[in-house]
């Protein structure tokens, strides 16, 4: 009797798993960025970019790997489409590369193959039923800005409302939604702090916080510009992306802990959507940095302060928000300021760390704790109330080759039904998810030896003849099934 209720019971709970479905607001697609699919790197009238000129000097991507080809998407468009409409989703993010549009950045010169380009490639999605979801930015700056200083000339965010105002109109008409810059606090880490990415600078304690401010001030442009000249026209919406992970307290118990996670997401998220989504910096980072700069002995703050002006032009510029969000880390409280070098890390005052029994993927970085994206997306909902969410990005790497990806299969299951729990049981609002990615692809400084595709990538053969893992296999029939599947 009893092992017939417990059978019973069973049942129910599986029929009820699978009947939770995704919402008819909800839309499945894929994502990708010119540079890291393109190719066709000196073709039909594009300029040069900042990573054109990075990855030719020998030594900074592994095994020099470079995106003159990369997937070959320039000339393979069409091919890819067609697997996105096999797939069934409906969303693609994509994004511009700055050069093919404005080949020396500026407007002066406006290059139509590359909007040309764009123009064939939307037109194509739009044939299947499949909508853009376009990013202006994606890393590659044309050279010639960067050679005026790039993210750290607050003249960029001039040349960047340009450069979006000739997007706009070119091919506004069919666009709905736009994301201004991608991941705004990794190229400035990255690229200005750190120099691991293009254009391989590396001002640690204020390149990083410059460049945050110039890429703040360049989105707004943006976001001003459209809602100015063009909303009426296109009804379009336009968003900043921001890449958050979930930061767990290291002990749940202790204060101290509590307030290193609470700091390490107003440094990190924060940094960028406070300003966009609530007016200026975080508090509690303009309060540190001030502080660890006078010990520095600066007599001003490595943060730039935001006029009231500023301020103002800048709060409110969303229309959703762009998450990326890929894995979780686990925070500890340091009172240890060391000042002989300053770091954005140390800034923050944590020590991060991972649980050990969160699988790894191919990138370091990046391990699996699904439950870390419910969590997430609550906090952003309570904290931001950005009304819309679209997940622009949430992958997995693995080795080069592996067709049977068990293991991104396994962490796209989890994160994606923890955000099935999130829309359906805690009522937060996720339109849109674009998994990263489509394609294999370039992974910046690691080249092709991290592969984040569901479709594999052949890069020996002149071809770049694509194929099936088991995990596009697996999508398509989640996407069909609008529920997740084994
Ligand atoms: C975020 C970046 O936007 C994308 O370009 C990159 O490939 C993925 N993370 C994976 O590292």
């Amino acid at each position: 009797m009893l092992g017939k209720s417990i059978l019973f019971l069973t049942l129910t709970i599986l029929g009820a798993l699978a009947d939770k479905k995704f919402p008819d607001t909800f839309r499945f697609g894929t994502a990708g960025a010119s540079y890291q699919i393109e190719g066709g790197w000196n073709e039909d009238g594009r300029g040069v970019s900042i990573w054109d000129t990075f990855v030719h000097t020998p030594g900074h991507v592994k095994n020099n790997a470079t995106g003159d080809v990369a997937s070959d998407s320039y000339h393979k468009y069409k091919e890819d489409v067609a697997i996105l409409a096999d797939l069934g989703v409906k969303l693609y993010r994509f994004s511009i590369a700055w050069p093919r549009i404005l080949p020396d950045g500026t407007p002066y010169k406006v290059n139509q193959a590359g909007i040309d380009y764009y123009l064939n490639l939307i037109k194509e999605l739009q044939a299947n039923g499949i909508e853009p979801v376009i990013t202006l930015y994606h890393w590659d700056l044309p050279q010639h800005l960067e050679d005026l200083g790039g993210w750290l000339n607050p003249q960029i965010a001039d040349y960047f409302g340009d450069y979006a105002r000739v997007v706009y109109k070119a091919l506004g008409p069919y666009v709905k939604y736009w994301v201004t810059i991608n991941e705004p606090g990794t190229t400035c880490t990255c690229g200005y702090g750190q120099g691991i990415h293009a254009p391989g600078k590396s001002l640690v304690g204020d390149g990083i916080y410059t460049c945050a401010y110039n890429s703040i001030r360049a989105h707004a442009k943006a976001y001003r510009i459209y809602e100015e000249e063009f909303k009426k026209t296109q009804g379009g919406k336009v968003t900043l992306n921001i890449a958050s992970s979930w930061y767990y307290p290291k002990d749940n118990s202790s204060s101290l802990d509590q307030l290193a996670a609470d700091r390490t997401f107003e440094f990190n998220p924060g940094l960028y959507a406070n300003p966009v989504f609530k007016g200026n910096w975080p508090q509690i980072v303009i309060d540190r940095v001030a502080n660890r700069s006078k010990l520095e002995g600066y007599s001003f703050s490595r943060l730039p302060v935001f006029t009231q002006e500023e301020i103002d032009y800048i709060n409110g510029t969303f229309d959703f928000f762009a998450l990326n969000i890929y894995t979780s880390s686990i925070v500890e409280y340091t009172d240890e300021w060391p000042i002989s070098q300053p770091t954005v890390w140390l800034d923050q005052g944590t020590i991060t760390s991972v649980d050990p029994s969160w699988p790894v993927s191919e990138s370091s970085w990046l391990t699996s704790d699904p439950p870390g994206v419910r969590y997430l997306l609550n906090y952003i909902q309570e904290k931001y109330n950005p009304g819309e969410i679209i997940i622009t990005e949430n992958g997995w790497s693995t080795v080069p080759g592996e067709l049977t990806d068990t293991s991104r299969v396994a962490y796209l299951k989890g994160y994606l039904s923890n955000i099935l729990d999130a829309i359906v049981d805690d009522g937060v609002n996720v339109t849109g998810y674009t998994l990263w990615s489509l394609l294999d692809n370039f992974e910046w400084a690691e080249g092709y030896t991290q592969r984040f595709g569901i479709i594999s990538v052949d890069f020996d053969d002149a071809n770049r003849t694509r194929t099936y893992k088991d995990s596009a296999k697996w999508y398509k029939r989640v996407v069909e099934a609008r529920a997740i599947v084994d």
